[in-house]
């Protein structure tokens, strides 16, 4: 998908990747630069629903918060001129790739178990990690993950580069793809 010349659109931008990959602290930077509007898929959700992310994880269950992840992308946020930070599990379900990759360009943040789990542990507002043995849950998601991860457009490893490194592959990716010079 590219922008559309006549109405001077510019394509989404849509940043996945496993938890703690990096995707809001890159997303703000990248989306400052382009011109983009910022948004991310869980602030969106809490705001609609007026809870936390682990608020619905706990009183309306994973499978509502994996709906409302759904409704966000289908009908939640604008066709064009944003970047949208995904949560880690939103492009897992089915079908939910192709729909990102339709809507614009897809890129994939990663990083090593080890360094997700020391960017994690000491955050409390991730329901999935709370657990006895965060380092074998986050082993066994990117798992289950990896083979949907590894459909985006770009897949950008985070490990050893700052967030401005990031940040400038991404933009220079989505200008070359996009062929503007903003
Ligand atoms: C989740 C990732 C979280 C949040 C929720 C579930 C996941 O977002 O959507 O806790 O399933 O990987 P971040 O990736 O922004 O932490």
């Amino acid at each position: 998908m590219i922008k559309n010349p006549s109405e001077h659109k510019l394509t989404n931008l849509y940043l996945i990747g496993f938890m703690g990959t990096g995707k809001s602290s890159v997303g703000k930077v990248v989306a400052e630069k382009l011109g983009l509007r910022f948004i991310d898929s869980d602030v969106e959700i809490e705001k609609e629903t007026n809870l936390s992310v682990s608020q619905i994880f706990s009183s309306l269950g994973e499978a509502k918060f994996r709906d409302l992840e759904k409704n966000f992308i289908n009908q939640g946020h604008p066709s064009s001129d944003c970047l949208i930070s995904c949560g880690g599990g939103l492009p897992i379900q089915s079908g939910m790739m192709n729909i990102l990759k339709n809507k614009g360009h897809v890129f994939c943040l990663s990083a090593t178990p080890e360094t997700i789990y020391h960017r994690t542990k000491n955050n409390s507002d991730r329901p999935l990690l709370q657990s006895p043995a965060p380092m074998a849950k986050i082993k066994k998601l990117i798992l289950e993950r990896e083979e949907i991860y590894s459909q985006a457009d770009h897949i950008i490893s985070s490990e050893q580069r700052s967030i401005q490194t990031m940040a400038e592959i991404i933009i220079q990716k989505y200008r070359e793809a996009n062929d503007i010079n903003r």
